[in-house]
């Protein structure tokens, strides 16, 4: 088999909108200066009794439907997180459960914070590749409302809930056409989360498992690194700037987004954003922004589109392909 190809695409947003006004009651900030910053103006958060698994299928129900499959088709599912419902079972065996999938079929979590999309699309585009897998369910899932401290002004006006997904089936007619992952674990101390089981009992009753962001200086390495990861992703694929049509980026901030598109000649119309109304949700961002764009019809088959992501750890891919 050549290629593996998209053939459906969901997403799943929680009901509850925060806007900024509801932020700015809360911590001292305005809206003026998080539209100006970031481009957000509003994001979606969980209610209570959602959990990251639930977000999923709820994604992952809407792309099989597209691709008019039905889930005890699929093979392999891949999910990014870093907002699990649990330790264990993984939020990918949840969903797995949830949808009905074959006993046997593989199901498993990915973490590579915001880069987790990215990430579980080429891991399951390899197990395509080689045979490993007929058909995939590649998923991007995050709760951040639960890991953020909203009296944190630096980062609580950044982040909110959502979940996308994507089938991925073995194809003779081109579809993933490269996919290139990266991480730099030098750099902890810009974006983490401080929190964890292998810290113990106390520290796990120390209420300290929230997002701490140096921003500021994690900008400046995300704006650079996804410079390079768009000339990386184009020379291997022998094409150039001119031959994308659609930029589906992660959705961290306005700026960056731009930034990229400058560097790749990209008009904004040609950029897929969605950071203004959904924040950003990291792992489940793009297949979020990629579902928005099919859905309302901007994204046709036969498309050039480039995905790519930054995120904690640092980790950072990309991905290009005919949609
Ligand atoms: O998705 C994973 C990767 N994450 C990212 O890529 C995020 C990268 N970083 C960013 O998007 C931006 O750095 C931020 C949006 C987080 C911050 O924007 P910035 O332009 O880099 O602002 P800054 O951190 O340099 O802060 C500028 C000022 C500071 O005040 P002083 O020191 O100039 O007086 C901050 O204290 O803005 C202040 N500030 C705020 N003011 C109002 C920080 N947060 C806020 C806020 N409201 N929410």
């Amino acid at each position: 088999m050549k290629y593996s190809r998209i053939t459906g695409t969901g997403s799943y947003l929680p009901a509850r909108v925060m806007t900024n006004a509801e932020l700015e009651a809360r911590v001292e900030t305005s809206d003026t200066w998080i539209r100006d910053r970031t481009g957000i103006a509003e994001r979606r958060i969980a209610a209570d009794h959602e959990l990251c698994s639930d977000l999923a299928l709820a994604a992952a129900r809407r792309a099989l439907e597209m691709a008019d499959l039905t889930a005890d088709e699929i093979d392999l599912l891949v999910l990014g997180t870093c907002t699990p419902d649990r330790v264990f079972p993984s939020t990918a065996c949840l969903v797995q459960r949830g949808l009905g999938m074959r006993e046997g079929s593989i199901a498993f979590d990915l973490s590579a914070a915001c880069s987790g999309f990215v990430y579980a699309l080429d891991v399951a585009n390899r197990f395509l590749l080689t045979g490993g897998a007929r058909r995939a369910l590649v998923i991007g899932a995050e709760t951040f409302s639960r890991i953020i401290d909203w009296d944190d002004r630096s980062t609580c006006v950044l982040f909110g809930d959502g979940a996308g997904a994507v089938v991925l089936e073995q194809s003779e007619q081109p579809g993933v056409l490269s996919t290139h992952l990266h991480a730099d674990g030098q750099y902890e101390d810009l974006l983490k989360v401080d929190w964890g089981v292998g810290q113990g009992y106390d520290r796990l009753n120390a209420a300290s498992g929230t997002v701490s962001m140096r921003g500021n200086e994690v900008f400046k390495v995300a704006v650079r690194t996804l410079g390079r990861i768009v000339d990386e992703t184009l020379a291997a694929n022998g094409l150039a700037k001119a031959d994308v049509d659609w930029l589906v980026p992660h959705q961290a901030n306005i700026r960056i987004i731009q930034a990229t598109a400058r560097k790749l000649g990209l008009p904004m119309e040609r950029v897929v954003q969605t950071v203004q109304k959904h924040g950003n949700t990291s792992a489940a961002s793009i297949p979020l922004a990629l579902d928005t764009a099919v859905r309302d019809g901007r994204i046709r088959p036969g498309d050039l589109l480039l995905l790519e992501a930054f995120g904690g750890g640092f980790t950072w891919g990309s991905a290009l392909i005919r949609y």
